[in-house]
């Protein structure tokens, strides 16, 4: 499509959405008496007006039936994750018993850990990127450690190349071959947090299986960004938050991935609590654990319905929405963001700025990377003018918009404003 910068063309593009009602259901933060330009889908999503009044449920349901809640009325408690995993399992691409809703990521990731990386003599190591999210670093260092391994010899980190932000697909595989005969376990982002690339996740994890590896994805910036199809392409395990592009709300509950072909092995080690036990014999009190047969074996403590809540309220969003029209406008906003971007660095200095978020389709999703001379001073000139993004040391500016609540017009006004910060500070 032949793109226009103009404020017309924008409006046009909204106009012809599909999906440009879907912003009325979300809460915009108010800069000056206007609507915010909320760019950040990538770090916490909008409220959607209907979170409050399904939290208010809850709550109702609490103060009429107290613990009976968790039995009685047309949505009880004990079943409620039920309503969520249809709605999850189309964005991940997965079977709805291979999905669950529970806890934190970081706490999810120690669990698929703990039945998933199985060292065995040599066969110890563990693949996984440089620069992750330091939580995942600190997951994998100390699970390591409490397993008595050295984290030093046992997790080994694939580099960009010098000089280089992105981790090039070549050097992973290369790696994958390198240690075929001491992994055993392949550890990556779906989408690098700092740097928006996506990794071909299904190569990956064929090349990780044939050398006898499992494979485990965090998701944290991939649920509710990009395609997925976590059960063909016969990942192990996966994990991610609900916060981000699924809008579930600030510490909402996370959600996991089992493939089912683990469903009912019982050799695999795990950490056991009774929410993980067979529904049918749960509240027997029995001493011993029998796992449910599906991701929902992987459960350790009683959920809270108030987050399940929060998040079921935005999957309805994205149900109505329709997942797969979701992923076609976050695409075409997307690429008018990169349009608009490259036209408005023809009228500046040639080292303004530089998107570093590769530019193919496959290995991009929402979120654009920007690395911007002055970019603190640029960063506080945007959020002073009513920008919401996102700051990175040394020089990087994240931005996300997304389909459900971002516009084509604030694209342009962004440019506009991002054109306007760098000639204040150009001087
Ligand atoms: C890639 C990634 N991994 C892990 C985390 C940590 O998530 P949590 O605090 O929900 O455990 C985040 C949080 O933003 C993240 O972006």
């Amino acid at each position: 499509m032949n793109f226009q910068n103009t404020p017309a063309f924008a409006k046009q593009l909204d106009a012809e959405d599909p999906l440009r009602s879907f912003r009325n259901e979300f809460l915009i933060p108010q800069h000056k008496g206007n609507d915010a330009i909320y760019f950040l889908g990538n770090s916490l999503g909008l409220q959607p007006r209907r979170t409050k009044t399904a939290i208010n449920n809850v709550l109702k349901q609490w103060s009429t039936w107290g613990v009976e809640a968790f039995f009685k009325g047309h949505k009880p408690w004990l079943q409620f994750h039920q309503q969520l995993t249809s709605a999850l399992s189309k964005i991940v691409g997965a079977l709805p018993h291979e999905v669950v809703v529970m806890n934190q990521l970081t706490v999810n990731l120690h669990l698929m850990l703990a039945s998933f990386y199985q060292p065995s003599g040599k066969r110890n190591k563990i693949l996984c990127e440089a620069k992750a999210f330091p939580s995942d670093q600190y997951m994998l260092y100390s699970h390591v450690k409490q397993r008595g391994l050295k984290p030093d010899e046992v997790i080994v980190e694939v580099q960009p190349r010098e000089g280089e932000v992105l981790v090039c697909e070549e050097d992973i595989l290369a790696a994958i071959e390198k240690y075929k005969d001491e992994l055993t376990l392949v550890f990556w982002g779906g989408v690098n947090y700092y740097t928006g690339q996506v990794f071909d996740m299904k190569t990956l994890s064929k090349a990780a299986q044939s050398v006898g590896a499992k494979v485990g994805f965090d998701l944290a910036h991939a649920a509710g960004n990009v395609p997925l199809q976590l059960h063909d392409w016969n990942v192990d395990f996966a994990c991610w938050c609900s916060y981000k592009y699924l809008n579930s709300g600030p510490g909402g509950i996370g959600g996991a991935f089992v493939h089912e072909r683990h469903h009912r092995n019982e050799n695999l080690n795990r950490f056991a609590g009774w929410w993980g036990n067979k529904k049918e014999t749960q509240f027997l009190m029995e001493k011993e654990f029998v796992p449910e047969a599906s991701a929902e074996g992987w459960q350790v403590s009683t959920p809270s319905p108030i987050l399940y809540a929060s998040h079921k309220a935005a999957l309805n969003v994205f149900e109505e929405a329709g997942f797969a029209n979701l992923l076609l406008k976050n695409e075409r906003l997307n690429e008018y963001l990169r349009f608009v971007l490259s036209e408005v660095s023809t009228g500046l200095p040639n080292d303004s700025f530089k998107i570093f978020t590769p530019g193919t389709k496959e290995e991009r999703g929402c979120q654009i990377s920007l690395s911007v001379k002055n970019g603190k001073k640029v960063f506080e000139y945007l959020s002073n003018n009513g920008v919401f993004a996102d700051w990175r040391e040394p020089d990087v500016i994240r931005i996300a918009p997304v389909g459900l609540y971002n516009s084509f017009e604030e694209v342009w006004q962004f440019g506009q404003c991002l054109k306007a910060a760098v000639l204040t500070f150009a001087a």
